[in-house]
């Protein structure tokens, strides 16, 4: 039998979330079409923030609920997201066309690789382990809420996830369906 949405946990969509950015960051070397480059580039870096910011929002805090090095993991997590936004805040402002770009790319590309396999292969296997299943599909659904309304640009040095929490954490689904109806989203 496939799959269904509703068994989908938390951790199978980031890990897809990871394997998706990486992927566009690959359609972006490969491409030479310079408004491709651009768009594929903004379209990653939006990916990527609305990521980070539901992983802060939901599954770092049940990383320290329940694994023992919990704490320190999610800090050390939390400090990677803000190196990437670095760079992405930089890769927004250069030109698709610049050699600089590429060079942004590849560090992009270098830093997602290496964030994601630390949560692949040490937090998530634990998270696993840990977390009772319903929990773990609880989270997903959370996350899909979360990522619609989640802010798409970087902010370095801001703990978004807080700013994000104090604007709409606590009516996320509220915030969603109004977002919906005012703008007929599909899903
Ligand atoms: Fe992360
Ligand atoms: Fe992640």
């Amino acid at each position: 039998m496939a799959q269904q949405r509703t068994d989908i946990d938390v951790i199978d969509e980031l890990v897809t979330d990871h394997r998706e950015a990486l992927q566009l960051l690959g359609r972006i070397v490969s491409s030479t079409d310079v408004d491709e480059r651009r768009e594929l580039a903004d379209t990653v870096i939006s990916e990527v923030v609305r990521h980070s910011v539901v992983e802060e929002m939901y599954v770092y805090p049940a990383m320290r609920e329940y694994l023992p090095d919990g704490e320190q993991a999610a800090k050390h997590d939390t400090e990677e997201h803000q190196e990437l936004e670095k760079v992405m805040k930089q890769l927004e402002g250069v030109q698709a066309a610049e050699p600089r770009f590429d060079a942004l790319i590849q560090e992009m590309t270098d830093k997602l690789r290496h964030h994601a396999h630390d949560e692949e292969t040490e937090q998530f296997p634990q998270l696993r382990e840990r977390v009772p299943r319903d929990e773990l599909i609880k989270l997903r659904e959370k996350v899909d809420s979360a990522k619609k309304v989640a802010p798409t640009r970087p902010h370095p040095g801001a703990p978004h996830s807080e700013l994000f929490h104090k604007i709409v954490g606590p009516g996320v689904g509220m915030v969603d369906r109004l977002r919906d109806k005012l703008t007929n989203r599909p899903h």
